[in-house]
Parts: C-alpha cells; sequence; structure tokens
C-alpha cells in the first residue's frame, strides 16, 4: 500500500505493472512515488482500479506484443468500468505516441520516462475527458531527490538507478531512442539512497544503468574532478561490509580495470559481472556498431579472471542480427564454449524501427534459420551453466538469505556472491536478511543444494 498523503486524488487506486527490464522496475517505484503524493493508494485487481499504468518495453517486438493483448484486455475492463483510466509508461511509450492514443484508442495517457513528474497534471488532463501525453525525452532528468516507494519488495535487496539513457547507438537498439541521452545522477543522491535502505534492513543493492562503465559526475564547475563508476562503486560498498553490492549492465568497450581493482578489494562487491557480448565476429560487431573486436573482449575476460578468479560472468547474445553467415554464427559459438558463461540471456535478432539495422540493413535471416541458431547457442549454455553450478559443489560459501525457497516454506534461499541460488533447510538460528555460510552439497543445472554451518552477521 502506499501512503496515503491526500489530496484530489485521495481514495483512487492506481493498479501499476512494470514489464521489462530492472530500469523499468525501479521506475514504477518513482512513478508511486509521485502518485502517493496525489493520494493514490496501490491496488493488484484491474476490476477496482481508477487508474492502470503499464511500464512498457520496446527493446524486442515480442515485449511490445505482449503488451498490446494485455491493453486490449484492459479494453474490455473498461468497457464495464468507463470512469477508469488506461496509461502507458516507458520505453513504448515514447515509440508510439499518438499512435496508441489516435488510431487505437486503446489508452487515455502515453507518457515517456522522462516525463513523469508530469503525471499529475496529465491525469488531470485525462479526467476532463481529453487524452493526455508526454513524451519529451530530457538531458537532466535523473529523478535524483524522489525517494522511491518500495513495491513488492522482499526487504533484502534492491535497485537504484544511477544512471538514464544511453549515448552508444548500438545498431540493433531502440533504447537511445526511447530513453535518449546518457546522464549519470548525482553521487550524494545515489549513496543516501543506498544508506537509507541498508538502515531500513536491505542488505545487498544493485546500481542500475544501460552502461555503468560511463557513468560520470562533474563534481562541480570550477574543479575538473569527476566521480567515475569506480569511484561510486567504491563509496557505495564502503556504506557498511553487511552491504552488499551488484551493478548492471557493463559495456566490454568500456570497463576498466579500476572497476576490477575496486571489485576485487571489496568483499561486499558480490563477485559477477554482466558483460553482453552480443556476437563472437568482427564483422558482425561492427555492423552491430558495438566498438569491440572479439579480441578485446577475451582481453576483457582474461582481465576479470586475473583480478578476481572466481568471478561469474554473464552475457548477452544475439542470434541472426543482419547478414549473419553460418560461420559468424560459428564465431558466435565458438566464443561461448571459449568463455564459458555461468549464464547468458539468449535472443533471436528483432528489427525495431528507427534504428542504425532498420535503416541500414535488411533483416535478412530466414526465422527458421534465427530459430536454430538460438537454439544451438541454448544448448551449448546450458551445459556451460550446469557444469559453472556443478563447480561450487563442495566448497562453502556466504549466502545472504532472501526468504522462503519458492517450493517449500521448509527451506530458505539466498544467493552466493556469484549469483548462484543456494537451497538450504529453514532453522530457527537466521533468517532473510541475515548472512550464512552454506556448505553446498548438490546442484542442478541452475540452483545449488547445501546446509548451512555458521552464521556470519545477523541483520537484527
Ligand atoms: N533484438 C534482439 N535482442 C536485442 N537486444 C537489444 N535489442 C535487441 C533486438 N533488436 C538484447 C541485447 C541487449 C539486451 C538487453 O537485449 O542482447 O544486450
Ligand atoms: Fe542498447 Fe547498446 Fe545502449 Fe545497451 S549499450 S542500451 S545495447 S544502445
Amino acid at each position: 500500500m502506499l501512503p496515503n498523503q491526500g489530496s484530489n486524488h485521495s481514495g483512487k487506486k492506481l493498479l501499476l505493472e512494470s514489464y521489462g527490464c530492472q530500469m523499468n522496475f525501479s521506475d514504477s517505484e518513482i512513478v508511486a512515488s509521485i502518485l502517493a503524493k496525489e493520494g493514490y493508494t496501490t491496488t493488484r485487481v484491474p476490476e477496482e482500479a481508477d487508474l492502470i499504468l503499464l511500464n512498457t518495453c520496446a527493446i524486442r517486438d515480442n515485449a511490445e506484443q505482449r503488451i498490446r493483448s494485455r491493453l486490449e484486455f484492459l479494453r474490455s475492463v473498461k468497457k464495464k468500468r468507463p470512469s477508469m483510466s488506461v496509461g502507458v509508461l516507458g520505453c513504448m511509450a515514447e515509440r508510439l505516441r499518438e499512435k496508441l492514443l489516435d488510431q487505437e484508442k486503446l489508452v487515455d495517457l502515453v507518457v515517456g520516462p522522462d516525463a513523469y513528474r508530469d503525471l499529475p497534471n496529465l491525469i488531470q488532463q485525462v479526467e476532463t475527458g481529453q487524452k493526455a501525453v508526454n513524451v519529451l525525452l530530457s538531458r537532466e532528468e535523473t529523478y535524483a531527490e524522489i525517494t522511491p516507494v518500495r513495491l513488492n519488495t522482499n526487504g533484502v535487496n534492491h535497485f537504484i538507478s544511477i544512471m538514464r539513457g544511453c549515448d552508444n547507438m548500438c545498431s540493433f537498439c531502440v533504447v537511445p531512442f526511447t530513453r535518449g541521452r546518457e546522464r549519470s545522477r548525482d553521487p550524494e543522491s545515489i549513496v543516501a539512497e543506498a544508506t537509507d535502505l541498508f538502515n531500513q534492513g536491505f542488505r545487498e543493492v544493485t546500481l542500475l544503468g544501460q552502461n555503468v562503465d560511463s557513468y560520470k559526475w562533474k563534481v562541480n564547475e570550477t574543479t575538473e574532478d569527476k566521480v567515475s563508476f569506480a569511484n561510486l562503486l567504491e563509496r557505495v560498498a564502503l556504506i557498511h561490509p553487511d552491504l552488499r553490492i551488484r551493478y548492471s549492465t557493463s559495456h566490454p568497450k568500456d570497463m576498466s580495470d579500476e572497476v576490477l581493482e575496486v571489485m576485487a578489494s571489496h568483499e561486499n562487491i558480490c563477485k559477477y559481472i554482466h558483460l553482453p557480448v552480443q556476437s563472437g565476429h568482427d564483422d558482425v560487431l561492427k555492423r552491430m556498431n558495438r566498438g569491440y573486436s572479439r579480441e578485446w573482449y577475451l582481453q576483457r575476460i582474461e582481465a576479470i579472471r586475473r583480478y578476481m578468479p572466481d568471478c561469474a560472468i554473464s552475457t548477452d547474445v544475439i542470434a541472426g542480427f543482419c547478414g549473419e553467415t553460418e560461420e559468424e554464427h560459428q564465431s558466435t559459438v565458438s566464443i561461448m564454449r571459449e568463455v564459458g558463461f555461468d549464464m547468458a540471456y539468449m535472443f533471436k535478432y528483432s528489427e525495431r524501427p528507427r534504428t542504425l539495422a532498420e535503416r541500414k540493413f535488411e533483416d535478412d535471416i530466414p526465422e527458421e534459420t534465427k530459430t536454430q541458431r538460438l537454439q544451438e547457442i541454448i544448448d551449448i549454455q546450458m551445459k556451460n551453466a550446469a557444469r559453472r553450478t556443478a563447480a561450487h559443489v563442495g566448497k562453502t560459501q556466504k549466502v545472504l538469505i532472501e526468504g522462503f525457497s519458492k517450493r517449500s516454506s521448509e527451506f530458505y534461499q539466498g544467493r552466493n556472491s556469484q549469483n548462484v541460488v543456494a537451497i538450504f533447510p529453514v532453522s530457527t538460528e537466521f533468517g532473510p536478511g541475515d548472512y550464512v555460510e552454506v556448505k553446498m552439497t548438490g546442484a542442478t543445472s541452475v540452483t545449488l543444494t547445501g546446509e548451512a554451518v555458521s552464521v556470519v552477521s545477523k541483520r537484527s
């Protein structure tokens, strides 16, 4: 429930659904905070809501299709309750603008990722019977001083946005168009938010940005002093040894040794790096405008392993990008084998309007070939993941308890530093938010099972 601070919307109910990346989930908490000030309380039942907002994702076509069918369903709910308003937030909002309002008449309200402060005005406009839209992108907006309302939280781990937008222009990616130019958030507000979360009992924060390595904050106009991502990471790590830090996403072209050094020297910075490779072939990487070669990527992997031999590495891969030959695909297969990723998010290429790839190249790989190539990549990754998970068996590792396991309240679940979920029997000696040493005794393909052997530190 949101705190009802009373205003012209006291008693009104808001249903807020988030799709896509963690950044969207984090943005929804900003939206909830802005609307709590207007008097809205939250609900999970569409039939009970006065306002339904979908925070949407446009990264691949299937993400958009899913939201479209949800909007069709909500249209049928709205037929029975005409007073209810429906709005689209996030990346699809920016992409589709008036189309959703006018041509398709699916929604009343369209608000882009940089316009959430305008929501109260826009809602008022909708209440007078008009449609409302604001998809302006900003060069400055970071919502730095808005305290997010924590939605759907387990009270242990949480996300903090440290920057917005992206300047990279990877040719397949719609994000620079939907989320605009890259801007970093004031480090003071980030440290304050992390400290506040720790004081509320949270024990893990994940710092979020499309490309965290290019985080940069100019201290003031009179000095050249800048806060880099490595500096920020260190500042957050120093808040308290019992606050774990994760972050996402790194970019291979920008990931610095300085960041690796900071990670290696702080136990509470988790030994896990998400480093999207996208393809293993230089020509494809060039067409993707990624700014690095296969060789460079492999050298970055080597650097990670040099600084932190126990670091887990995950990646993103795209199968069937424009013009991808069988040989180029095989290079991706071989890099997956060579690196042996702990985890991977694997996708078929999906052409996005306005992107460089859409303008310059033909989406010419048949769907069937994309599916085959993706399957080949998935098969390798399943073996890699099982091998990497099994390598933890026999070790005793520090685990942060997140809550009961999904299957049974007789077991707790938590994660080790490498982000692998561990399941172990419940005990009265410890609970969520505590750190325990778990002896890993078994593994399924992606999960460890074990037994807690000692308590490292308790939350209370
Ligand atoms: N098609 C398929 N996958 C994509 N991604 C981004 N854009 C596309 C697209 N057009 C993937 C990339 C990125 C991840 C977040 O989504 O692998 O790293
Ligand atoms: Fe998209 Fe590339 Fe920016 Fe990631 S770094 S959001 S893939 S443009």
